[in-house]
């Protein structure tokens, strides 16, 4: 039994392999409609989500499968002291495969120790967020035809970020790939990830301005300021706007970069950007659901 807790847990063959079934889902999505008939998955958000959640939710639909689950920690027995490994446990009971979001760091890998059905995590606390970054990889193959050669820019929250962190573990795996980490000092990614980069002789480049680095990139991943992973509302306060992203800054921008954001946003992509041609937000979201309906069909051994 497979779970996927790190983007990591999948080999970059693996992953390819992932890709090229959501291309062929996307292609004929009709052909998958049956393919989990009579299997559930439950989506155990223990923290607010749409995108991730419902696409979850919309990929099991679409595969003839079913869905269970709750929303919110308040509505579910942790709210009266339940531990996740019981709840997954549990759960396991009256699923074929878990979908869970927690803020914790590491509860995942947690519920996957008891679960006796596949886990998934979908995002534990500031770490990582494997199933943004397949969406974020599919994006990006479908709109740029490769991973390797590219100059990726990560600006924002870089420290809390988990999307962040995943898509940097994982796009290492590909060639000659360069990252430009634009951040302010005290968002600056962790050090296990700028350790990873070091050790593994990988080019990047931490920069404050935006402005400074936006023409090299051929991807702009643009991320909210995490405020719920903040200890003082004063910092965050301080650090939110520090990046908006507008028609102004475009124009410093490659004619065919490309702008991606996991959503939601906050203040950080101005609403005119929306309307430029590089602006791909929205489709990456539409990517998540596909990504999510080869990732199920994977780990249930379907396909
Ligand atoms: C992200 C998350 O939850 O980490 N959202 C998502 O899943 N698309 C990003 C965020 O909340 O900022």
């Amino acid at each position: 039994m497979r779970h996927l807790i790190s983007p990591m847990d999948l080999s970059v063959q693996e992953t390819d392999q992932l890709l090229a079934l959501a291309d062929r889902i996307i292609a004929d999505p009709k052909a998958y409609s049956h393919k989990c008939d009579g299997k559930k998955l439950a989506t155990l958000f223990f923290e607010p989500s749409t995108r991730t959640r419902l696409s979850f939710e919309a990929a099991m639909l679409e595969l003839g499968g079913q869905v269970l689950g709750f929303s919110s920690a308040d509505s579910s027995s942790a709210a009266k002291g339940e531990t996740v490994s019981d709840t997954a446990r549990v759960v396991s009971c009256y699923a074929d495969i878990i979908a869970m979001r927690h803020p914790k760091e590491g509860a995942a890998t947690v519920a996957a120790a008891k679960a006796t059905v596949p886990v998934i995590n979908a995002g534990d606390g500031g770490h990582h967020h494997p199933t943004q970054t397949l969406t974020d990889l599919l994006t990006i193959h479908r709109l740029k035809g490769s991973f390797d050669g590219l100059t990726v820019g990560l600006c924002g929250d870089l420290k809390f970020g988990r999307t962040v962190h995943s898509l940097i573990k994982a796009m290492c795996r590909y060639q000659n790939v360069r990252f430009l980490l634009v951040s302010p000092p005290e968002l600056r990614v962790p050090d296990y990830i700028r350790d990873d980069l070091v050790s593994g002789g990988f080019a990047f480049t931490e920069v404050e301005r935006l402005e400074d680095a936006i023409s090299d990139m051929d991807i702009l991943y643009m991320t909210r300021v995490q405020r719920e992973r903040f200890f003082n509302e004063e910092d965050y306060i301080r650090l939110r706007d520090s990046y908006i992203l507008d028609s102004e800054k475009m124009k410093l921008a490659k004619p065919d970069m490309i702008v991606l954001h996991p959503l939601p946003r906050v203040n950080e992509i101005a609403a005119e950007v929306d309307d430029d041609p590089r602006a791909k937000y929205f489709e990456q979201a539409l990517y998540g659901k596909y990504v999510r309906m080869a990732l199920i069909l994977k780990l249930l051994e379907v396909e």
